[in-house]
């Protein structure tokens, strides 16, 4: 895992997303959630003003809350259609079914299609305030699946800035699970802004385990961490972080 402090960490996503289109990955992975959506505002402007081109790629999403139908505002669904999809030629676009009657069977699902379409390329990651990746809260196993999970009242709080208030967030999901996650050949995980810098620091300086899901990436030889100065604040080995400009 390498880390990479910089004030554009957005570029760093998009670079290596366009690099892995380029190099003809068939699959990528995309995250919801605000922090990367300047990265996926200058995919689409290379996409419209460079030619970069995602004909032939799949796209699938990290998670999913139950309960959203695909049209409601803040389903990831929609979210990624607003904000990325829309804007690019994906060949296709793969939710997990928040809406299923079957949950469980829905969760297994989307690991089989994750597996069929895969392996997943670059996976776009951002970084919970409790260190969760996807919708894996503390206490995930690091070979967990996709799958069912109940949302910490803590992500809850998070995400009620989306909703209006924390009772109208839906309570579980279905998320890639670790295991899913760190079967992509590149995760590169963005986070931005002090808010994230206690998260940061346990995922890339902390105890590697279950207390801190984003820990995971220690142990994947090609993941990436973009931070800024303000989410590396907490970092004590920040100077052997400033990678060159490569
Ligand atoms: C949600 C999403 C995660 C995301 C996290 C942080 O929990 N399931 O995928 O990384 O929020 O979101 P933000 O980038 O808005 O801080």
């Amino acid at each position: 895992m390498r880390i990479v402090i910089t004030e554009q960490p957005e570029l760093v996503i998009a670079d290596r997303v366009a690099a892995a289109v380029r190099d003809g990955a068939r699959t990528i992975g995309l995250a919801t959630g605000s922090s990367p959506l300047k990265a996926y505002g200058e995919l689409i402007r290379r996409h419209r003003d460079e030619g970069l081109s995602f004909a032939g790629v799949s796209a699938v999403l990290l998670d999913e809350y139950i309960g959203l139908p695909p049209d409601h505002s803040q389903s990831f669904a929609r979210f990624i259609r607003e904000h990325l999809t829309d804007g690019l030629d994906l060949a296709a676009v793969y939710a997990p079914d928040g809406m299923a009657a079957d949950l469980p069977a829905a969760a297994r699902a989307y690991d089989e299609l994750i597996a069929r379409f895969g392996p997943v390329s670059v996976q776009v990651l951002g970084i919970g305030a409790n260190g969760h990746l996807g919708f894996n809260e503390p206490g995930s196993s690091f070979t967990s699946r996709s799958r069912v999970v109940q949302l910490a009242r803590r992500t809850r709080e998070d995400n009620a800035r989306f909703f209006g208030s924390v009772d109208q967030v839906p309570s579980s999901a279905i998320t890639q699970g670790l295991g899913t996650i760190c079967e992509a050949q590149e995760p590169v995980l963005i986070a931005t802004g002090e808010a994230k810098a206690e998260a940061v620091a346990a995922a890339v300086e902390g105890p590697v385990g279950v207390g801190c899901p984003a820990s995971v990436l220690r142990r994947h030889p090609h993941a990436t961490i973009a931070v800024d100065e303000a989410a590396a604040g907490l970092l004590h080995h920040r100077e052997r972080y400033r990678l060159p400009d490569t």
